[in-house]
């Protein structure tokens, strides 16, 4: 006999983004030392004018703290009405207990599933994917999802293929159920045969055992990297468009994964999105932030163009692993107190 129960969720959508910069903006003159290099090389290959290094004090958990209560203030709901948080981050320093529990502690509402995800750069792609699927099964009403990344804690300062990309900070989005369709089907998936195209080395195993490296850093084949992403992940965004039932033509925004600005122009040109697409260009001011670029460049949209709130956006995720995902979905309400 089936299983007697009803889904009370039909469709579910993006409440509020919230987000959190650390307070000290690098600009390239700082670093291009280091690296042998120039202000107008980066500006040229990545389009980065400057990048966010956190502080001391702004912890993963801290900078996720921030995106999130912001996000929730601007959905109207408290944290103790959240049913699950999902944190992506690849920065966060414990291996267990998850960050998405310590997250909870400073939220003051300990009680929500909670765990973090490890899929890089695609991360907070997949987390909006997951959130949407468990509010539509019925499994939960309001799911927090944060993407953030310290990654200037990941990235070997004299790594000229590393140093001026990565970057800190934090973004939330609150997700909740909703009557009309606002949070498309996710096409996700890897290539895991190029998995060594960024890796995040030694192992602590390698560590203990006495390796010459004694902090794991990132490391990455840009070109195969940059290759990949302009010809694999235009067909997955136009697989996104087509899942959601929407063409180019009617979408508000492209708010793809801030890794390199001629990334994100190619893939534009490959979709042929129109001009009456809002292109996100985060990357400029905030470096590569992984987990954190897309809710980032989101509430950096926003707050650029408030009439894009309510318009549907594309999203999608690119990086280590190597994994992807991506989505249709409508940007936030303009927040109740702005109204
Ligand atoms: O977030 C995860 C996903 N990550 C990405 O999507 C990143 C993808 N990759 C990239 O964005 C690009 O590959 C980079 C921005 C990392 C590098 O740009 P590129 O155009 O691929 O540079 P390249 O590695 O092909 O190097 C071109 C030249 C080389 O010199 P020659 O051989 O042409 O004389 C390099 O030695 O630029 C040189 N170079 C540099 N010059 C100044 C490499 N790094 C630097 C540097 N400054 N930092």
């Amino acid at each position: 006999m089936a299983l007697s129960f009803t889904t009370p969720n039909q469709h579910s959508r993006i409440y509020s983004v919230g987000a959190y910069r650390p307070e000290r903006i690098v600009s390239n003159s700082e670093i291009v030392d280091q690296i042998d290099s120039s202000d107008e090389w980066i500006r040229e290959r990545s389009g980065i004018q400057s990048r966010r290094f956190a502080g001391k004090d702004e912890s993963v958990i801290f900078m996720a703290k921030q995106a999130s209560l912001q996000a929730l203030e601007r959905a109207g709901i408290s944290a103790q009405e959240l049913d699950a948080v999902i944190l992506a981050t690849i920065s966060y320093p414990y291996q267990t207990p998850s960050g998405a529990t310590e997250l909870l502690q400073e939220l003051g509402a300990p009680k929500p599933a909670a765990f973090d995800i490890s899929a890089a750069c695609a991360g907070f792609c997949y987390g909006v994917g997951m959130a949407a699927d468990l509010i539509r099964s019925g499994t939960a009403r309001y799911v927090l999802v944060v993407g953030v990344e310290r990654l200037s804690d990941y990235t070997d300062e004299n790594d000229r293929g590393t140093a001026f990309i990565f970057a800190d900070g934090a973004g939330a989005v609150v997700i909740g159920p909703s009557v009309e369709a606002g949070i498309g089907p996710m096409v996700w998936g890897s290539d895991a045969d190029n998995r060594d195209a960024i890796l995040l080395e030694p192992s602590w195993l390698e560590i203990k055992e006495g390796s010459e490296k004694k902090w794991p850093d990132i490391s990455m084949v840009g070109q195969k990297v940059f290759r990949w992403a302009v010809f694999e992940m235009a067909p997955i965004a136009v697989e996104a468009m087509e899942k959601a039932g929407v063409t180019a033509d009617t979408l508000g925004a492209f708010i793809p994964h801030q890794a390199n600005i001629r990334i994100i122009e190619a893939m534009a040109k490959a979709m042929k999105l129109p001009e009456s697409v809002a292109i996100a260009e985060d990357v400029r001011l905030a470096g590569n932030t992984s987990a954190a670029s897309i809710p980032l460049a989101m509430d950096a949209l926003l707050q650029q163009r408030p009439d894009l709130h309510g318009k549907s956006a594309l999203m999608i995720g690119f990086g280590a692993g190597l994994v992807y995902a991506g989505q249709v979905a409508l940007l936030p309400p303009l927040p109740t107190s702005s109204r």
